[in-house]
């Protein structure tokens, strides 16, 4: 009887303890292989979106990332925009993330943004095309190019904008201008005149388009965008045929569309819509950023009236050196800008205008701690997280331009972790350019112009960052400066 009840047993415990053991394996190898970052998936369909979207339309978008960073640690899984995401505060992964562009994750943006961008964008690009016309774009704004021809056009163009100011001015509107026809004359070279303006105004209506749903059924926003995308593609169009005709002819401008034509300047060899469609990514890419790093650069400045001050000094120092009260702005003046340039990226830093990128892994990927992104998921790299760590940066969310003016501002500075323009093989190309912009935006401002806001406004996060009424200001015309 016992032994007949141990034969029955054993085996039964013993395929019981084996099925228990394989099934440990399983979880075990399986939990090592697909072990998500920890976090909360959220409401079904809506997720975590809800929460994000109204964290990020206040002034102080932090906790959103603070919560779930203390709840779970840097890299968490959510659920925003209809899809898991697995978002990342730790800078090792951010660099993980961008680095391996091409390799183990792709950009990925949302339809209603490629969309109206254009097959042949550079955003949506990929490839050894994408490294193809990222180097072009980098050869058209690099150091180089800013020092022998583009400053001259950037403080040219800023003046001739400022000149118009008096009483009250939308900030944000008037830095729009600037910023619109100084990419046009570096895309074609063409000055301010009323085929720029009506271009800027169909090219307004393409933008709204960006962050609504994508079908014209339900978004007349989104209609208007498509028909005035279609009219910004003719106009430009109009602009690479003629340009061709001349280019066969062999007269040869010094600008972005001579490049992509010739293969003298690396282009060469694209059809008039992949140029088009190149043209307005670039359009795309420069506006609203420099647009609104200027604005906020003016708003915490105002707010910091002894940055302000040391940064007047240093303006005024440098005009006082010229003979001519309007004497263009040079290089050498650029290069001597010590505080600015603490200023500039103190406000790349709080402001955050990308506040981070959106990647989809192509495969599974094994990431710090070993958790895994699984193939086809979304990633967002949030520079912004990063920037607003006070283990990085001391007080971290105080505009502090000082803190650059030792080492790199960050209290570890052996860790390179301010990213405010990404990095890996789509590092925004047009960095230099812009904090070039920023930097000649800011001597004319201070040296010409003393000002006040004319009302409260607000910086807000979402869809973009942009403060809430295009910061109105009233601008005073300063005495000239005696010349020495
Ligand atoms: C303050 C101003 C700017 C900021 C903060 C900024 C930031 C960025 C960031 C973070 C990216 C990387 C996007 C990604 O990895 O998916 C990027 C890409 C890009 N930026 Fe900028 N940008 C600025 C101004 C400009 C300007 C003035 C230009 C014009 C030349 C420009 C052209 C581009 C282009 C073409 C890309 C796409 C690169 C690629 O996908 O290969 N940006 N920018
Ligand atoms: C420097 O980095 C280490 C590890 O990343 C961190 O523990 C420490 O707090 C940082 N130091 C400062 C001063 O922030
Ligand atoms: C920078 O260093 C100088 C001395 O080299 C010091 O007096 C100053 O307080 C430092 N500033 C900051 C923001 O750390
Ligand atoms: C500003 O940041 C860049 C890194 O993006 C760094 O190379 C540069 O030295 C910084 N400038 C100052 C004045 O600290």
């Amino acid at each position: 009887m016992e032994s007949s009840l141990a034969m029955f047993l054993y085996p039964l415990l013993l395929s019981l303890s084996l099925s228990l053991f394989v099934f440990l394996l399983l979880r075990a190898t399986a939990g090592r292989r697909r072990r998500l970052p920890p976090g909360n998936l959220g409401l079904p369909f809506l997720g975590e979106t809800l929460q994000l979207i109204s964290a990020y339309k206040t002034e102080n978008p932090e906790p959103f990332i603070d919560d779930r960073v203390s709840k779970y640690g840097a890299v968490f899984t959510t659920h925003v925009f209809g899809e898991p995401t697995v978002f990342s505060a730790d800078p090792d992964t951010n660099r993980f993330i961008l680095q391996n562009e091409g390799r183990l994750f792709e950009s990925s943006y949302p339809g209603s943004i490629s969309n109206l961008l254009g097959r042949h964008s550079l955003l949506l690009m990929r490839g050894s095309l994408h490294k193809r016309m990222h180097s072009l774009t980098m050869s058209f704004a690099n150091s180089a190019i800013i020092r022998d021809h583009l400053l001259l056009d950037i403080d040219r163009l800023v003046r001739l904008n400022m000149d118009a100011w008096t009483g009250r001015v939308l900030l944000m509107e008037e830095a729009k201008k600037i910023t619109f026809q100084l990419t046009v004359k570096q895309l074609m070279s063409f000055d301010p005149c009323e085929w720029t303006e009506n271009l800027m105004k169909e090219y307004m209506l393409v933008i709204e388009g960006f962050f609504t749903i994508p079908l014209p059924i339900f978004s007349t926003t989104y209609r208007r965008a498509i028909q005035a995308r279609g009219k910004v593609a003719e106009a430009l169009s109009l602009v690479v045929r003629e340009r061709r005709r001349e280019s066969e002819r062999g007269e040869r401008k010094n600008d972005m569309l001579a490049a992509l034509l010739d293969e003298e300047g690396g282009g060469g060899g694209f059809s008039d819509e992949e140029i088009v469609d190149f043209m307005l990514a670039l359009l795309v890419a420069g506006y609203e950023t420099t647009s609104t790093i200027m604005t906020l650069a003016v708003k915490h400045l105002t707010e910091t009236p002894l940055a302000l001050a040391q940064l007047k000094e240093e303006h005024d120092e440098i005009r006082a050196r010229k003979v001519e009260e309007e004497a263009a702005l040079e290089w050498e003046d650029y290069k001597s800008m010590p505080f600015t340039q603490c200023v500039v990226n103190e406000t790349l830093r709080v402001a955050n205008i990308i506040s981070g990128v959106f990647r989809r892994a192509m495969t599974d990927v094994t990431i710090k701690d070993g958790y895994t992104i699984p193939k086809g998921w979304k990633v967002f790299a949030s520079l912004r997280a990063v920037h607003m760590d006070h283990h990085h940066f001391k007080d971290a969310r105080t505009f502090n331009p000082w803190r650059w003016q030792n080492s790199s501002g960050t209290s570890n500075n052996s860790m390179n972790v301010f990213t405010p323009f990404g990095g890996g093989p789509r590092r925004c190309p047009g960095a230099e350019l812009a904090r070039v912009e920023l930097s000649v935006f800011l001597h004319r401002l201070v040296t010409q112009f003393s000002w006040m806001p004319a009302e409260q406004d607000k910086v807000i996060f979402f869809p973009t960052t942009r403060t809430q009424k295009r910061y109105p200001i009233i601008v005073r015309r300063l005495e000239p400066v005696e010349a020495m």
